[in-house]
């Protein structure tokens, strides 16, 4: 068994890596030496199956077109039956080259401009973004935010479902920043409500393999039978393997109405993932499962230091643990500072480069969202820069 080290620091400047280069954090954030900890990728190297998958392949030295392969389908499909006893067909998956890519098909596929999409903020922002943008409008149905911990408000969630021109929700399964694992109570209760009102339900479960025990995910379209009727469900090695800059993306669609009208849409994004993207799926999910339970027991320790950390050193600033992600959603509301008065505290005197709550929607604007993916001695030194920078706040 290898057993992998998550302490090492690997420079990542000078790899194209956005987190990390000077010239994205001059554009974000006003400044190149800024401690990043903001998009969601991880410092961490991949597992060593994918990296000795992706050296084979790099010295074929032929990279003409792909396809996805039966060897890539299965491996999805044998990964959704493995970690989450979800039985799907080869034949259900699309290939997109991201999330974000298939999300912008989907809005333009099932709606029109001038219809609504449901989102739970605060939410991934991009989001309202990709429905705004396409000319949609976003339909917010607030989370609940009470005792630190995320609900959904369904009486609302009904009451927007209801109203004929929402025909979409994007729900964020597990839910990215707020780190919520929805049970299946709740997903079936947004599968009846949007089932019911003819709303196509989009469940991005692009974090669904980071979830730390006694959680457990559940795919939308394993809820009941009517519900994956009713589900996309977006799906990605990207965030657990750290592969996001080999754009995959398993697009898992049962209906088959609805899969033949977006594979028809999907053709104009791109269909078939690329040589080293092919390679990396098959590899990460046939082979890369030691190095995920690592990851995940390294991720853990990652929180009990956070939680060990504000209760000692900044006990105004709180965090609920999150039941999933490598995103922690701190909570500064005791300090009173507008989001401007944070956003320059963290930036200019804390020198970390974190996500501003506010960019996520109503109710996220007290609250920074830090990437706790890092070795652990890169965390601790993010955290004690914004202790330094609290030390004379009132
Ligand atoms: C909830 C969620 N969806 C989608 C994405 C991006 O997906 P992709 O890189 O596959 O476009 C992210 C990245 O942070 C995310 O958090």
């Amino acid at each position: 068994m290898t057993q992998y080290n998550f302490d090492e620091i690997i420079d990542r400047r000078g790899t194209d890596s956005v987190k990390w280069s000077k010239k994205h954090l001059r554009e974000y954030f006003g400044d190149e030496d800024v401690l990043p900890l903001w998009i969601a990728d991880m410092d961490f190297r991949v597992a060593q199956p994918i990296v000795e998958a992706l050296t084979t392949r790099a010295q074929h030295g032929v990279f003409g077109y792909g396809y996805k392969s039966d060897e890539f389908l299965q491996a999805a499909v044998n990964w959704q039956r493995r970690r989450n006893g979800w039985e799907i067909a080869k034949e259900w998956i699309l290939f997109t080259p991201g999330v974000i890519p298939a999300l912008n098909v989907i809005v333009e596929t099932f709606s029109r401009p001038g219809d609504s999409v449901i989102i739970q903020c605060p939410v991934y922002y991009p989001f309202a973004n990709i429905i705004t943008d396409s000319g949609r409008r976003v339909a917010d149905n607030p989370l609940i935010h009470t005792d630190g911990k995320y609900e959904m408000n369904f009486a609302d969630l009904e009451r927007l479902a209801r109203d004929s021109r929402t025909k979409l929700m994007f729900l964020c399964s597990p839910h990215n920043p707020v780190g919520r694992v929805w049970t299946a109570e709740e997903l079936q209760r947004v599968g009846e409500i949007c089932g019911q009102n003819d709303v196509l339900v989009v469940s991005d479960e692009i974090h669904s393999d980071l979830i730390y025990p006694p959680h457990r995910h559940i795919p939308f379209g394993k809820i009941a039978e009517d519900c994956q009727a009713n589900a996309i469900v977006c799906t990605s090695p990207s965030k657990t393997f750290n592969l996001a800059g080999l754009h995959i993306s398993d697009i898992i669609v049962p209906n088959d109405k609805v899969r033949t009208e977006l594979a028809h849409r999907l053709t104009a994004v791109d269909g078939d993932p690329g040589s080293f993207g092919s390679v990396a799926q098959i590899a990460a999910y046939n082979g890369g499962e030691e190095w995920l339970a690592q990851l995940i027991s390294y991720l853990e320790e990652n929180l009990d230091f956070i939680e060990g950390f504000l209760k000692e050193r900044m006990p105004r600033v709180t965090m609920t643990r999150p039941q999933a992600t490598y995103l922690a959603w701190l909570d500064f509301s005791d300090y009173g500072l507008t989001e401007r008065e944070l956003q320059q505290l963290m930036r200019r005197k804390a020198k970390v480069a974190l996500d501003d709550g506010y960019i996520f929607g109503a109710g996220g604007e007290p609250f920074q969202r830090i990437n706790f993916a890092c070795p652990r001695s890169t965390l601790r030194e993010a955290l004690e820069r914004i202790q330094n920078a609290l030390e004379d706040i009132r």
